[in-house]
């Protein structure tokens, strides 16, 4: 029996394809990971031969990939690469596409699988995808199809209704496979285990233990050549509606029962059914906006837009493990540096017995999940100071994904999130119901936001942790950000 399973991706000639897929796609070929009868089919507008399609991929995969190249491994990867001009929402494309897919999926008993996967603009989502069930190409009898769509899923909630209702007259929901690339990597994967794995955190990762929590999701760059597209959408979209909410729901799950992805997923959503919304004429109160200085001269930004580069949020989880800890979130582009730590803040002591000078205190014990860019687990706890009588300082227990698994050893979000999906595991997708759920808690704000009758964003300087009103928004609660994986507040 010989088994098919094959790749399309729409929007192959695209910056996705060349710096991420491709990449991982090799990756994956160079540690034998990828299903039997592999090939990976590009269709793009751009009119270029198989030959030309294998350069370019071959200067992406070259530059882009986290291992040193291998020449020979190439050579033997690139004969499954093949490349079909057109626009998938025509039908004689499609019909030429078929023919092309005929061809890989040779004659036999065994399956012909077909992994769809839009890396095209959005808003042809669900043309392509419509185009497809309206050509029958979506049918199961010769094989599974899966289709992956990836970011942005919308631009608010009514359109992301629109695109999931869009999807679901062709496709079953188990068909869909919506990419969130930060599932996909190791270090956020590795909160399940941090949390699960182990029997010293879980107990105190509640309201009695915890004071606070932190997502910081910082960048050192500005929006560069993305200026057009970010301009639309701003860092509630770009990375709080999608990244940081599924941050939120991993740090804050109740144990599933098992590791299948029915009870992972269905975890992951009752945290965002408890999260309390944020009613539009109070989210002066619960946030601040930035927008980095020397934005505006970005070229593809409108002139005296609005929208920001940075946010700081506050939310609450209403339920019983979380009850009255808020979780304090933020992210930006041209910051001080690029980190993305999730950190645990633990209510101090209840009595301090040791005599200390009054300016003094005791900083309460942080556990920091280090996403990236130094991979790791910190906690810091306080510890005597040599030769006093009572004094401490706080220290830090560190653990680094390099010491301890190699430097190479961690691999790239897209490679396990292009296997995963060919190997028909959603565990790391998002579903249709927590993408609604997601926009539905952003909606209100980008409402709040885009009322020109409300405050615009603050300007902040570029290499800045963001507007100083985000420190204060913070210190009007008396804490502070707080970073433990190296950088600094
Ligand atoms: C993307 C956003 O989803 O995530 C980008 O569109 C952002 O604006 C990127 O830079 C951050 O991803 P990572 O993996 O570098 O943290």
């Amino acid at each position: 029996m010989t088994e098919t399973n094959t790749l399309i991706i729409f929007g192959a000639s695209g910056d996705l394809t060349h710096r991420k897929l491709m990449p991982a796609l090799f990756n994956l070929h160079t540690k034998r990971r990828l299903p039997p009868g592999f090939n990976a089919l590009g269709m793009a507008r751009s009119s270029m031969s198989d030959e030309a399609f294998r350069q370019t991929m071959r200067e992406g995969a070259q530059t882009f990939a986290r291992t040193t190249f291998d020449a020979q491994a190439w050579d033997d990867f690139a004969p499954r690469l093949s490349y079909e001009p057109g626009d998938p929402t025509h039908p004689e494309c499609l019909s030429a596409l078929q023919r092309r897919l005929s061809d890989l999926e040779a004659p036999g008993d065994g399956a012909a699988n077909r992994l769809y996967y839009l890396a095209t603009p959005p808003h042809v989502y669900s043309d392509i995808t419509l185009s497809l069930g309206h050509a029958d190409m979506l049918r199961e009898d010769a094989g599974w199809r899966r289709v992956v769509v990836e970011k942005p899923f919308g631009h608010d909630l009514a359109s992301a209704r629109a695109l999931n209702d869009a999807l679901h007259q062709v496709l079953a929901e188990s068909q869909i496979y919506r990419i969130d690339h930060y599932l996909g990597k190791e270090t956020v994967q590795n909160v399940l285990m941090l949390r699960f794995a182990n029997s010293i955190f879980e107990p105190l990762w509640n309201r009695n233990y915890v004071d606070h929590v932190q997502i910081t999701v910082a960048e050192s760059v500005g929006v560069k050549h993305r200026a057009r597209f970010y301009d639309r959408v701003g860092v509630l979209r770009d990375m709080f509606q999608n990244h940081i909410m599924q941050l939120l729901s991993l740090v804050a799950m109740e144990p599933p029962a098992s590791f299948d992805a029915d009870s992972l997923r269905n975890e992951r959503v009752k945290v965002l059914r408890s999260v309390r919304p944020i009613p539009v004429d109070e989210i002066q109160a619960h946030a601040v906006f930035g927008q980095y200085q020397g934005y505006l001269e970005e070229e593809g930004v409108a002139s005296g837009s609005r929208t920001p580069t940075f946010a700081a949020l506050r939310f609450f989880i209403d339920n019983w493990r979380w009850q009255g800890v808020p979780f304090y979130m933020r992210s930006g582009k041209a910051l001080a540096t690029k980190t993305t730590e999730v950190v645990i803040r633990f209510k101090s002591v209840p009595h301090l017995m040791f005599p200390l000078p009054p300016d003094k205190q005791i900083r309460p014990n942080a556990l920091s999940l280090c996403l990236q860019p130094d991979e790791g687990i910190h906690l810091r706890f306080e510890a005597k100071v040599p030769d006093t009588v009572a004094e401490t300082r706080s220290v830090d227990m560190e653990f680094h994904y390099a010491d301890s698994f190699g430097a190479n050893a961690l691999p790239e979000a897209y490679e396990r999130l292009l296997l995963d999906a060919l190997n028909g595991d959603p565990s790391l997708f998002t579903r249709a119901d927590t993408i609604e759920l997601a926009w539905g808690l952003i909606d209100p704000i980008l409402q709040s936001l885009e009322d020109p009758g409300n405050p615009p964003p603050v300007s902040y300087a570029q290499g800045s942790w963001g507007p100083a009103e985000a420190q204060d928004f913070i210190a009007q609660d008396g804490r502070a950000w707080d970073l433990g994986c190296g950088g600094h507040t």
